[in-house]
């Protein structure tokens, strides 16, 4: 069975295409990147529309199939922003009808850990979820991926990048930050906000930018920044495993290229006894070929949707979601 996704969830316009083994035979996807200031969620929606059509081509050249062979549609139903969301549901349902195939909205969430389980082998992982628009801690239990923990804000790239926007650093700032990170030395105090099992980014974001005005160097701010909130999601991930009793920990999103971050959650599992897992980083950042795999997964349990079952949700829950896929 072949299974084309397109994601479409925020910045990145995504097409993959696997097999119902998880080889992923294509995977091709455009970002978008504001000419200036952040993102602006039509304009995003507008580059979607531009890019999807070329890529659905090209993820059909790469895979060496032809548009016919694609058994089952799916696209990312939510959580994500309004316009964005539904150039990916669009260009999907007019594939589907186009084709005569099935069609599966999938929650963008779940497929960030179904195509980590997929592809590194965990087995029940916790999912430390670490993007732009999400920050979560999410696992398996009682039959529905649940939330053990989030951000009750921003999401954690979603502060990076508006702390790199403030202080100069452009657009998509997590790589300049870890850069300049690694040169800091000095650990400035910030607000260490962990609630219960949930975190928060925003006061951390306006004590940097008051740090800065104090006349602190980029360089410190950046190392603190991160020691602060890697420190934070390292916590909460821990209390989450404990709670669980798991012994695998799945890193997803933008913000798992990090390799502090990878570090220091990496020290967190060895003292517990667990591991860490990874996916490459094409199928780590939000990407067509997880959502093919989870709409794989989903129709082979045999969940089927009518074209009026696929409109979109902004706040789509991972815990709406009915595992049937998984015992
Ligand atoms: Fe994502």
């Amino acid at each position: 069975m072949i299974t084309l996704g397109i994601e479409g969830t925020a910045h990145t316009l995504g097409v993959g295409i696997v097999d119902d083994n998880a080889n992923v035979l294509a995977n091709v996807l455009d970002m978008y990147k504001p000419a200036s200031g952040g993102l602006h969620p039509r304009e995003a929606a507008n580059h979607h529309s531009n890019v999807v059509s070329k890529l659905i081509e090209e993820a059909i050249v790469n895979a060496k199939v032809d548009l016919k062979d694609v058994d089952v549609v799916a696209f990312s139903k939510g959580p994500g922003l309004g316009p964005c969301l539904r150039v990916a549901a669009t260009a999907s349902r007019s594939l589907s009808l186009l084709l005569n195939k099935p069609i599966v909205g999938v929650n963008h969430c779940i497929a960030h850990v179904e195509i980590g389980r997929a592809t590194t082998r965990c087995v029940d992982p916790m999912l430390l979820y670490v993007s732009g628009g999400n920050t979560q801690v999410i696992a398996f239990s009682n039959k529905k991926y649940r939330i053990f923990g989030e951000t009750l804000d921003i999401g954690i790239g979603n502060m990076f990048d508006k702390l790199g926007r403030e202080l100069g650093l452009g657009y998509y700032a997590g790589p300049t930050i870890e850069k300049l990170a690694g040169k800091g030395t000095k650990l400035l105090e910030l607000p260490y906000s962990v609630k219960g099992m949930d975190v928060s980014f925003s006061g951390i974001m306006t004590a940097a930018l008051n740090l800065r005005k104090r006349g602190h160097c980029l360089e410190d701010i950046a190392f603190s920044v991160q020691e602060i909130c890697f420190g934070m999601l390292a916590e909460v991930s821990e209390r989450a495993m404990a709670h669980l009793n798991k012994n695998e920990i799945l890193l997803g999103g933008g913000v798992a290229q990090n390799t502090h971050l990878r570090d220091m959650v990496q020290k967190m599992a060895e003292e517990r006894g667990a591991r860490v897992y990874v996916p490459d980083k094409k199928l780590c950042v939000d990407n067509g070929a997880m959502i093919a795999w989870l709409g794989s997964l989903m129709y082979s349990s045999g969940v089927r949707m009518r074209i009026e079952d696929t409109a979109i949700v902004q706040k789509f829950r991972t815990d709406d979601v009915d595992v049937t896929w998984r015992s």
